[in-house]
């Protein structure tokens, strides 16, 4: 997946995955992780995705302590438009609706945001910055004079 959307490295892509893979492990014994797998008919792999239980803090309308994100959707690109991640996102969604979580968030790359659209998701409230480089601040009104 991350191949795919961003300009990684082959060596920055093999560390991201022996620590993802633990990471899974854990998170796995946890019972925090899920996945889905999609196969062809002659069952290979054709594509997946996962849901996280990340740890959240209690809210109005939300006591925690887990909310469910949906990450590491994958599709095969010589089976993609086919409907596979939507069917993923589709069991992610009912998984989370079956446990009564009131809200299931992701982030999404320029190729899933149309197939999350599509299955209700909206943009949110978050917002980020950078803090490992300098920040370009938007340009501010140069201050107004005052009257003399
Ligand atoms: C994003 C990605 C996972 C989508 O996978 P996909 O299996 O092709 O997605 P889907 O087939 O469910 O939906 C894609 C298109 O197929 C169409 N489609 C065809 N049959 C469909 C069906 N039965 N059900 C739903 N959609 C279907 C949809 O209309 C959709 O078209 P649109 O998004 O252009 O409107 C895939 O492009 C991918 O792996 N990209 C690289 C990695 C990436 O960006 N991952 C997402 C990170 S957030």
């Amino acid at each position: 997946m991350f191949r795919a959307i961003g300009d990684y490295t082959r060596a920055e892509l093999d560390a991201a995955d022996r620590r993802y893979r633990r990471w899974v492990r854990r998170m796995s014994r946890a019972k925090r992780f899920l996945a889905w797998i999609a196969e062809d008919d002659r069952g290979r792999p054709i594509g997946s995705g996962a849901l996280w239980l990340t740890e959240a803090q209690p809210r109005p309308r939300d006591p925690g302590p887990y909310r469910p994100y949906v990450l590491s959707m994958y599709t095969d690109p010589r089976h993609r438009g086919a409907g596979v991640a939507s069917a993923i996102v589709r069991h992610a969604v009912q998984y989370a609706k079956d446990r009564r979580y009131s809200r299931i968030t992701l982030h999404a790359s320029e190729m899933g945001r149309p197939v999350y659209a599509r299955l209700g998701f909206e943009p949110g409230s978050e917002m980020r910055r950078r803090v490992d480089v300098p920040v370009r601040r938007p340009r501010t009104p140069a201050r107004r004079r005052r009257p003399r």
